[in-house]
């Protein structure tokens, strides 16, 4: 069956002196997770939010908790945001040996959550060969991560590509497929055309004159562009 192509609006864009109000703004317009930007200076230049944030978010919410961890300890941390209330977590891969990354995607399913690991632009995608059959989600960072409101990099689409091909060969078909970084109405189409399952918009969203119509019309453009593309085969 057809399924939708998620959207998840990434916080680090909004106004945190009203975040309830931008949180209902988001659910009601159809967002699927709510993306949390864990930036801890040192990973990326910037520093954002964390464990409290997210305790107050998740006793807020019923959308899923999408916890991007852009920190250097995520062995250390991951505990923490689970006990935060995390639904799904996101390791990046460029931190971790290769037994690392296999114990991390290990703790977070035996914790119960959702795992995925997440590529900068430059990392190759054969790095996630170790856990691509287990993972529940690949992201695709389609800007150099650390800032909302930069522009996608071109060909981030081809990226795309390549993790649903190695997706399906490790037989992991149901493995989600997360880009993150500048997507809006304009790029939404190339990465759902290329196998793009669920959406980060930080600025694309929050920053519109009217986000929640903002929210819709990307998903209904990725929506459109996916369709085509499956009618297409390029897929298949
Ligand atoms: C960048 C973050 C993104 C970012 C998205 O390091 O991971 O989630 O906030 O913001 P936009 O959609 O504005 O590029
Ligand atoms: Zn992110």
């Amino acid at each position: 069956m057809y399924q939708p192509v998620k959207i998840a609006p990434s916080i680090l864009s909004a106004d945190f002196m009203h975040l309830a109000d931008d949180i209902a703004m988001i659910e009601q317009a159809g967002a699927a997770f709510v993306h949390i930007d864990v930036m801890d200076g040192h990973f990326v230049p910037n520093l954002t939010m964390g464990v409290p944030l997210l305790k107050q978010l998740k006793a807020a919410t019923s959308l899923v908790c999408d916890v991007h961890l852009m920190i250097d300890n995520p062995l250390t941390e991951i505990p923490w945001f689970i006990e935060a209330g995390a639904d799904l977590v996101n390791v990046h891969a460029e931190v971790l040996t290769e037994e690392e990354l296999v114990r991390a995607v290990a703790m977070i399913h035996e914790a119960g959550c959702k795992a995925a690991v997440a590529l900068k632009p430059k990392t190759p995608v054969s790095v996630l060969a170790p856990v691509i059959a287990d993972l529940d989600m690949a992201l695709v960072m389609s800007v150099e991560p650390g800032f909302s409101g930069q522009s996608y990099i071109a060909g981030s689409d081809r990226k795309v590509a390549e993790v649903a091909a190695r997706a399906r060969a490790a037989a992991n078909e149901a493995m989600l497929i997360q880009v993150d970084g500048g997507i809006g109405e304009v790029t939404a189409p190339l990465v759902a055309a290329a196998g793009a399952d669920v959406l980060v918009c930080g600025n694309a969203v929050f920053k519109a004159a009217d986000p929640a119509a903002a929210l819709q019309t990307v998903q209904a453009a990725a929506d459109v562009a996916r369709l085509t593309a499956l009618a297409g085969g390029a897929e298949a």
